[in-house]
């Protein structure tokens, strides 16, 4: 049986940075069937034009961005049966597949992280979409949502 816990009182003080400014949500990216078919649902959607279409050969991804006021959305369609996104919809189907933060030091957020415990997909920055320096953090350390980090 799940253990609810219940709260009586709501702690407002942390040790942490209260702002932290260095985390920017850049991007979040659903893994979607067919790009064609979802590019139209989100151009309607959000009333905008998807503006990029681009190949991840290392990911075996296609991916369309669409800009909004804070953030982008990246819709993400496997190209190859290997491709994590073919993967993640064999067991989940369509859906919210990953959350990109936009840090100013990449390198330094992953040593941070994985001195603090965090399990990082690749030890090494990697080249990702939009021209950017990628590190993804297991979604297990992150309560079930994938994590990328993007510079
Ligand atoms: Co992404």
């Amino acid at each position: 049986m799940t253990k609810i816990q219940h709260y009586t009182y709501l702690s407002i003080t942390s040790k942490k940075e209260s702002n932290n400014l260095n985390y920017k949500l850049e991007h979040i990216g659903i893994a979607v069937r067919d790009l064609e078919v979802s590019i139209k649902t989100y151009e309607t959607l959000l009333s905008t034009n998807c503006y990029k279409r681009e190949i991840v050969e290392s990911e075996g991804v296609i991916t369309a961005f669409f800009q909004t006021e804070h953030t982008k959305i990246e819709l993400l369609e496997a190209t190859n049966e290997k491709s994590p996104i073919h993967k993640f919809i064999q067991k989940k189907g369509e859906g919210i597949h990953h959350m990109a933060f936009e840090v100013e030091d990449i390198k330094n957020e992953m040593s941070r992280l994985k001195k603090e415990g965090y399990r990082l997909l690749n030890n090494e920055p990697k080249h990702g979409a939009d021209d950017k320096l990628v590190c993804f953090i297991h979604p297990k350390d992150s309560h079930g949502v994938l994590i990328e980090l993007c510079q």
